[in-house]
């Protein structure tokens, strides 16, 4: 028997991301590849990147020259590019850097195998397709290995939104679900591998229509469903477009046992002068008000969002319109970007803010949300809660795992195992987590 071929995979970007380099890991377990965590011992590397901000090609070439001793001390080294940068720049990849012998974009990941195939021989190999064929079908169907306690699953894939800021209704393609039947036999076959806590991911999770039986099938349809299956304990979902937030959607937030009190639900700027401008059809009043009917629905509900500082024309008031929001919603989690011009997306042709001032901006907007989020981390101290273990902590006896407002706990239970839950008392906000004891 020859000995495993190894591949090695560095993932950028978002979740969706992580779910995709997973598929593609077993993809290529087909073609006789075992993972490794060191690029120098790899027979292939694969970079799976990311679009969505600034300089993601230029990281692409210069990670890319950094594997140039690589190869030259292994000929046999395949080097390939997948992601989003790949399906944007695929070509323009291959003419630049003659070292990348493969490029795929995100909807042809189930070609793997053949690609593979095909650069073995010598012969390059580009496919920035999106074709017809399903590719979750061939990409699920592989070995089956223990998995851990917390898993992505991707349900729904690409957007049809066009905010004027983002490339992904380009690199991911126009929004396709996957029917419910495949979804659900994927999540049983994840909760027979160890699998407790699922996040279902989209670009646009929320707009989910997969064909099921009786017609198409919202996200709460699915959630129902999910909710069904003996040893599955946690659902969440992202993420989710304020437009697609659905009654049904809102009303499982409030019955649905197994659904958890988060939700990620960006709302990018609070000036409905820059949320027109940036193709957003919704208001920040009409996102106050889907707030308070989730909070209504479910009372602790954790809000957590994304927003965005400098897109071309933002002044100070509308800014100030932003800081208003964050203070007005109070969020748990929340990611904050500078804009950054995308090439072929309509924002890009604006007149831009200056750098300094985008700066500037985004230092005010991390302060506040900094302390928002150490606030509502604090108000955790005394509660009990619900920590679903992921894997043994930094010191001997303790365990680290997740609240259902999914703040990462540690407690010292030298009992406990990984995929199992427990009742916590929380002792302390630390920075980025929080303590707690065994109830
Ligand atoms: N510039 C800055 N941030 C962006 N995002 C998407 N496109 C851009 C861009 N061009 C942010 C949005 C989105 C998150 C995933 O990334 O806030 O919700
Ligand atoms: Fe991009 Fe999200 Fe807007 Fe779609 S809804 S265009 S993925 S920011």
């Amino acid at each position: 028997m020859t000995a495993p071929k190894k591949l090695f995979i560095k993932t950028y970007g978002c979740q969706m991301n992580v779910y995709d380099s997973e598929r593609m890991s077993e993809a290529l377990g087909g073609q006789g590849y075992v993972a490794t965590d060191r690029p120098e011992d790899a027979d292939m590397i694969l970079l799976n990147t990311c679009h969505i901000r600034e300089r993601a090609a230029e990281k692409v070439y210069s990670e890319l020259g950094r594997y140039r001793v690589l190869k030259e001390a292994k000929p046999d080294l395949k080097i390939g590019v997948a992601g989003c940068v790949a399906q944007a720049e695929g070509a323009e990849i291959m003419r630049r850097q003659p070292l990348v012998d493969l490029v795929v974009g995100p909807q042809s990941y189930h070609r793997l195998p053949q690609m593979e195939a095909q650069i073995r021989t010598g012969v390059r190999a580009i496919d920035t397709d999106f074709p017809e064929e399903d590719k979750f079908e061939a990409l699920t169907a592989r070995p089956k290995a223990r998995r851990a306690p917390a898993a992505f699953l991707t349900v729904q894939e690409g957007c049809d939104k066009f905010c004027a800021f983002c490339v992904v209704p380009y690199t991911r393609g126009a929004e396709v679900s996957r029917p419910p039947e495949r979804i659900l036999s994927e999540a049983r076959d994840l909760v027979d591998r160890g699998v407790r806590d699922l996040t279902l991911l989209g670009q646009n999770v929320n707009a989910y229509h997969g064909a099921g039986a009786g017609g198409d099938w919202t996200l709460a349809r699915l959630i129902w469903a999910l909710n069904d299956i003996d040893g599955l304990e946690r659902i969440r979902f992202t993420t989710s477009h304020p437009n697609d937030m659905s009654d049904d959607l809102i009303e499982a937030h409030a019955s649905c046992p197994k659904l958890m009190p988060y939700l990620h639900l960006p709302v990018q700027s609070g000036s409905d002068r820059i949320l027109k401008r940036m193709n957003r059809s919704h208001t920040a009043e009409s996102y106050l008000r889907l707030i308070e009917r989730l909070r209504a629905a479910r009372p602790d509900i954790l809000m957590s969002g994304d927003f965005i500082v400098g897109f071309p024309e933002e002044t100070e008031a509308d800014f100030q319109a932003t800081l208003d929001l964050i203070e007005a919603v109070g969020y748990g989690y929340a990611y904050t970007f500078k804009y950054s011009t995308r090439p072929g997306t309509p924002a890009a042709e604006r007149v831009q803010v200056d750098e300094a001032v985008k700066d500037e901006r985004l230092q005010r907007l991390q302060a506040l949300i900094t302390r928002q989020q150490q606030a509502v981390q604090q108000t955790m101290v005394g509660r009990d809660l619900t920590v679903l273990f992921e894997k043994p902590g930094r010191f001997a006896g303790q365990m680290g795992g997740k609240s259902e407002y999914l703040h990462a706990v540690h407690v010292h239970a030298p009992e406990a195992q990984p995929g199992d839950l427990a009742r916590v008392r929380i002792t302390e906000s630390v920075r980025n987590s929080l303590a707690g004891v065994l109830i």
